[in-house]
């Protein structure tokens, strides 16, 4: 309590720091309780692509869940997977004279124009998960994301290390455009590199959805089947594609995590349930539990405290070996 009290009065004077005249907003004020000055609450707004993954919807519980515990305003947006509704979703924040924005950006190009209107605005933008391509930085306050380009590698080692440095690799790739699709590729690619028998021989995007990655997967089958080659291993950009995968390769007759080899990344429960029964082999993390420290970097921009540029969030790899003993202490 006294922590929530002591944000928002941080939040309150910070409004003024920030910008060096108080901003007129929307905001209400709390009734003070004994020896308490009144307090501001602040509104946030949180530009959400949608809801394609598990991953997807522990990040927006983890907003929305600290927020709550904050006693942020939250005004919430599901873009449904368009970066248009993301662009009008920023405009309405900017009409709705938020104090702060936080956005987790569908693909990296196409935001300058808005992003400038949000900074003529002053407010914020604390940008979760993905990245944006501007030409100036300044357009956004700060970037709180896992290392993608890391977490390919990451999938990259293990994989070469899993068939022995040979073999015929497919990659689901996520959507087209987005920082995890781009860098994740980049990632494993490095890592491949470094061993001359192994290559990719297919890769396409499954959008990071589950139906996506059957659907490439269900191509990618027929294709090999068609040309009597044999894949070894698939890389999919996420676990809800991997899931998707492991579903066209049994209806191919055939087993996932021993007759193919099945990688992804994201870490979340469904995948250490298919690790423990034996479908999927590795699962490099993404933490989506970004709420608390979205929330730290709004206080502090609101404080007109200097933040990095970027955040980088920790992940580690979990293979089946580790996938019994840790699957208890998963939270999403
Ligand atoms: O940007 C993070 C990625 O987006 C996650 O890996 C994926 O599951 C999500 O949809």
């Amino acid at each position: 309590m006294e922590r929530k009290i002591l944000m928002v009065a941080v939040a309150s004077a910070a409004v003024t720091l920030l910008t060096g005249c108080k901003r007129e907003s929307s905001e209400s004020t709390v009734a003070p309780g004994p020896n308490e000055s009144p307090r501001k609450i602040i509104t946030v707004g949180f530009s959400q692509i949608g809801a394609e993954s598990a991953w997807r919807t522990a990040e927006t519980a983890s907003v929305r869940n600290e927020a709550a515990r904050r006693g942020v305003n939250l005004k919430f947006s599901d873009a449904q997977q368009k970066q248009e509704n993301q662009l009008k979703a920023l405009g309405t924040f900017i009409a709705q004279n938020v104090d702060a924005i936080i956005l987790a950006p569908k693909v990296e190009d196409g935001w300058e124009p808005i992003l400038k209107q949000v900074k003529a605005a002053k407010i914020p933008v604390i940008l979760v998960d993905r990245g944006v391509n501007v030409s100036d930085d300044s357009l956004y306050t700060t970037l709180i994301a896992s290392d993608f380009v890391a977490e390919g590698r990451m999938a990259g080692d293990w994989l070469a290390k899993k068939l022995s440095a040979r073999g015929d690799v497919v990659e689901i790739q996520g959507t087209t455009g987005a920082a995890p699709a781009i860098e994740r590729k980049k990632g494993f690619e490095e890592a491949l590199s470094k061993h001359h028998d192994m290559k990719i021989s297919k890769s396409q995007s499954g959008d990071f959805n589950r139906a996506g990655g059957k659907q490439v997967m269900e191509a990618f089958l027929k294709a090999a089947q068609g040309s009597n080659t044999k894949i070894d291993a698939v890389y999919a950009h996420n676990d809800d594609m991997a899931l998707g995968a492991i579903q066209a390769i049994e209806e191919a007759g055939l087993k996932p995590g021993s007759d193919i080899v099945v990688v992804s990344i994201d870490g979340v429960k469904a995948a250490f349930e298919a690790m423990l029964s034996g479908k999927l082999n590795c699962s490099v993390e993404c933490n989506p539990l970004l709420g608390p420290a979205a929330f730290d970097a709004v206080g502090a921009a609101l404080a007109g405290k200097p933040l990095p540029k970027k955040t980088i969030v920790k992940d580690q790899l979990f293979d089946q070996s580790v996938a019994k003993d840790l699957i208890g202490t998963r939270q999403y």
